[in-house]
């Protein structure tokens, strides 16, 4: 049975790098003989939000919810519509309604592409940061108080639920157990935060008790920044409430070069709803409309995409063609923000061919 997948490029170079995914995809479709059916919407988009007033229509969730994987371009165009509005209508209505709890950014240095980190070689860097993507810091529990006066208050509360902690920590540690390394590393603060960061840990050692193959290790929020500075190559699988998981997966992919080639998921683990594949980079008002924005993080994300639906194998072949292209560095073909001459339907088309074999 084809496997439907909704297509919502969005803004931007958004327009520009989906068309490279879905060719990418299209060619590990043929190759491993697998069956997708891409179906566009135009909703998601500034230009959808001038003309009707909003950024989805009011039955996107009927729409979507039976596809088996939403692909994303960017979303955003500030000089038509404030951020805000462009983003929480979008993309967040699409990580909370369809509930995809997770995450998850690869970080990986590839060949060809310069660590900001001095002596980083391939190899060096190659981790996940598994972010928890519905509660935690970012809750609507709070207020404020005697607005204007002298005693203002404000306050928000952070929300963690057994369910929703033990359920990001058990995707984590599987994730880790897929990995040679096995090893997770926990993100807390719980000498600072002394309610919710203890708790955090808690369930971290709970949940470590049934799987014990897996090493595991925690840092305080702070060091763990610098480690990744300094020590990446100490990471494996990186696990953070929703506020330092942010932190970590900007991070994580910035020590690994340019934001053109990090891809992300926001996943369903369980499948209830569809999840979400979607390059980090945004809309890129900057450079769009000139066909030089880098297609890798889009090609990528369709990478992830396909490991989701059950494809390992095409999965790796879609990453394996992109690092082969990055380490030819044949310049005709990369894009200039990797010291190329090329556009983005040269390293588009280069890396589909190579996923043809
Ligand atoms: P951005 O990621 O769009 O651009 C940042 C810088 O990186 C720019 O100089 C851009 O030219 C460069 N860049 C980004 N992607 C590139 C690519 N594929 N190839 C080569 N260079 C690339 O971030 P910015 O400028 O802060 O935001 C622009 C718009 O995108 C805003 O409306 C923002 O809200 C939105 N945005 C959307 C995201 C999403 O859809 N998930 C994520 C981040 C921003
Ligand atoms: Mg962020």
């Amino acid at each position: 049975m084809a496997h439907r997948i909704a297509v919502i490029a969005g803004d931007g170079i958004g327009t520009e790098v989906m068309p490279e995914g879905i060719r990418a995809l299209e060619a590990a479709a043929k190759r491993f003989n697998l069956d997708l059916a891409f179906t566009t919407f135009e909703f998601g988009s500034c230009d959808y939000y001038l003309e009707h007033g909003k950024m989805l229509p009011d039955d996107w969730f009927e729409q979507l919810k039976d596809f088996d994987a939403l692909f994303y371009g960017a979303v955003g165009w500030p000089d038509k519509v404030p951020d805000h509005i462009s983003l929480w209508g979008s993309l967040l209505q699409f990580r909370r309604q369809f509930d995809q709890y997770i995450n998850l950014r690869p970080c990986k240095l590839m060949p060809g592409i310069k660590s900001p980190l001095a002596g980083r070689e391939p190899g060096d860097i190659d981790f996940y940061v598994v972010r928890e993507n519905t509660e935690g810091e970012y809750s609507s529990v709070g207020g404020k108080m005697f607005a204007g006066t002298e005693r203002e208050i404000v306050l928000q509360e952070t929300v963690m639920s057994r369910i929703g902690v033990d359920r990001v920590l058990k995707y984590a540690f599987d994730l880790a157990q897929t990995r040679p390394r096995k090893k997770l590393t926990s993100a807390t603060k719980s000498n600072g935060i002394s309610i919710t960061m203890p708790y955090w840990d808690e369930r971290v050692a709970e949940m470590a008790k049934q799987y014990p193959d897996i090493a595991v290790d925690k840092f305080h929020i702070d060091i763990l920044t610098a480690n990744f500075v300094l020590h990446p190559d100490w990471f494996d699988v990186v696990v953070g409430s929703n506020l330092f998981g942010d932190i970590l997966s900007d991070l994580g992919p910035a020590c690994t070069g340019t934001i053109g080639i990090a891809p992300s998921a926001n996943i369903n683990p369980e499948g209830k709803f569809p999840s979400l594949f979607e390059p980090v980079h945004g809309s890129a008002p900057d450079i769009a409309g000139k066909g030089v924005a880098n297609p890798i993080g889009q090609i990528w994300s369709g990478a992830m995409m396909l490991e989701h639906l059950g494809y390992k194998e095409a999965s790796e072949a879609m990453v394996n063609a992109i690092e082969a292209i990055l380490s030819e560095g044949n310049s005709q073909v990369l894009t200039r923000d990797i010291g190329g001459q090329g556009n983005t339907r040269s390293l588009g088309q280069a890396i589909a061919e190579r996923i043809g074999g």
